[in-house]
């Protein structure tokens, strides 16, 4: 593959995002609600910061750290560390469309999420499906560790298992 550039994501991404995203909709089913507005399921106010990677001008991924709201993973953290709800943000939106995977695009994102975190001294939690299994081996490789079960509640009543993960310290 050509090579990659992971940078943080500016507005002009938007168009790229989207597109990426729907296109691992089509091919993955994440997110599992669907994504019938995805520049604006991308681009929500509680994003903290957001990375992109490209491939000859192409977005091929997309990782986003958010500010808490009410996720389970986020609870389950605070009970467990003692840490305030200010000192966590949630990692999501992590997706690589396929043609782009299995080069380290993923661990990038990753990787560039996390320095984030650990420089502005926020602890990192996520919640991934149990069906995401190349996610978890890659948070997992990552150090992240898991801290509790809870479904992903979505749609019209419909819920699906999740595992919540903490990033490894500093
Ligand atoms: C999870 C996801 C982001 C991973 O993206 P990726 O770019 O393929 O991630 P990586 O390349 O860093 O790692 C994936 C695999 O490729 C392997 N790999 C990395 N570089 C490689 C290389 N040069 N040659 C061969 N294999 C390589 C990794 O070891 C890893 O292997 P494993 O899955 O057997 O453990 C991607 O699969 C995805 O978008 N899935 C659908 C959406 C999703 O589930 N999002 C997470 C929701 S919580």
């Amino acid at each position: 593959m050509k090579s990659v550039i992971v940078r943080t994501f500016e507005n002009t991404d938007l168009p790229g995002a989207a597109a990426a995203l729907t296109e691992v909709h089509a091919t993955d089913g994440y997110p599992v609600e669907g994504v019938d507005h995805p520049e604006a399921w991308l681009r929500s106010d509680d994003v903290i910061a957001a990375w992109v990677a490209e491939v000859e001008g192409a977005v091929v991924g997309h990782v986003a750290l958010m500010r808490p709201q009410g996720e389970d993973a986020v609870s389950l953290w605070m009970q467990q560390s003692g840490d305030a709800e200010d000192q966590i943000a949630v990692l999501a939106r992590l997706f690589v469309v396929k043609a782009a995977r299995r080069h380290a695009v993923g661990e990038l994102l990753m990787q560039a999420a996390m320095s984030y975190g650990s420089e502005y001294g926020l602890r990192l939690v996520l919640d991934v499906m149990t069906k995401d299994a190349a996610a978890i081996r890659l948070y997992e490789r990552l150090g992240w560790r898991e801290i509790g079960r809870a479904p992903h509640h979505y749609g019209d009543g419909q819920s699906v298992d999740a595992i919540c993960y903490v990033a490894p310290s500093g």
